[in-house]
């Protein structure tokens, strides 16, 4: 595997009260600290991101914000530039369907993940159909569409800090997780259209991860298929408990593929 496999943890808008994003780190880094197979993330919300770094030393754990503005500074009220953010962290999610759902185009997705790229971050951009998209058989001409526009602006230079993740947006928060079979065909047609774009060295580079209602009894599903380099977690990622043995059982997955 050319690339380390990550297992990302959107912890969305949660938790509400500072100390318990503190605990909540508190409760994974025990697991994050036993393997080095896997990089894990955590995107807490942004007013907690100075609070949570000073808790990662020496855990391993790698910090990242859930958007990002393209413009580096300025008048952009209640914006967060991703230059800002590469002071602060390393990773950055654009085009989440809870984003793309309050009216955030694919233009708009491909200039954040642009200005991300640009900034140094590691970015991990979501594609995924609707679940009426889905029920019309368009799954796979909605995220060609998708992964094409989010990638106007990225070069094969950025492959390494790429990240695409497939999220069915049907999947996502429901408890109805993809079947494996459609995430594989989904996750190969995301990863071969990119590398149409940026070429097929660059496509292999790039990591291609599953994301929606993924949790600790089937994550393996995921991380088992030939195409998957990780998942995005939401849910699950807000259980210390849960979020560890997803790590751990990540990670023996991954090591088990080395042997
Ligand atoms: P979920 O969210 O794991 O709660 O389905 C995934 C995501 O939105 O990234």
């Amino acid at each position: 595997m050319a690339n380390k496999p990550i297992l990302a943890g959107n912890w969305k808008m949660n938790p509400t009260i500072a100390g318990d994003a503190a605990a909540l780190l508190q409760g994974i880094s025990d697991a994050a600290r036993a393997q080095d197979r896997v990089t894990v993330a955590i995107f807490p919300p942004f007013v907690w991101l100075l609070g949570v770094l000073e808790l990662l030393e020496g855990t391993g754990i790698e910090l990242g914000a859930q958007d990002c503005f393209w413009e580096p500074s300025g008048a952009f009220t209640g914006e967060v530039s991703a230059a800002m953010l590469a002071g602060i962290c390393s990773w950055v999610i654009v085009g989440h369907s809870e984003r793309r759902a309050m009216g955030e185009t694919d233009d708009v997705v491909a200039r954040k993940a642009g200005a991300a790229l640009a900034a140094g971050l590691s970015t991990i951009i979501c594609v995924g159909e609707n679940q009426a998209q889905h029920d019309a058989g368009d799954a796979g001409p909605v995220v060609e569409a998708q992964v094409r526009a989010a990638l106007a602006e990225c070069s094969a230079d950025d492959s390494q800090r790429l990240v695409l993740a497939y999220e069915p947006v049907w999947a996502i928060g429901t408890g109805k997780n993809a079947d494996p079979e459609h995430a594989y065909r989904q996750m190969r047609l995301i990863r071969d259209t990119a590398a149409g774009i940026i070429g097929a060295k660059a496509g292999a580079r790039l990591r291609v991860i599953y994301g929606g209602s993924v949790n600790a009894a089937n994550i393996d599903d995921y991380v088992e298929l030939p195409q998957c380099d990780g998942c995005l977690v939401g849910g699950a990622s807000l259980k210390a408990d849960e979020f560890s043995a997803m790590i751990a059982s990540t990670a023996g997955v991954y090591a088990t593929a080395a042997q």
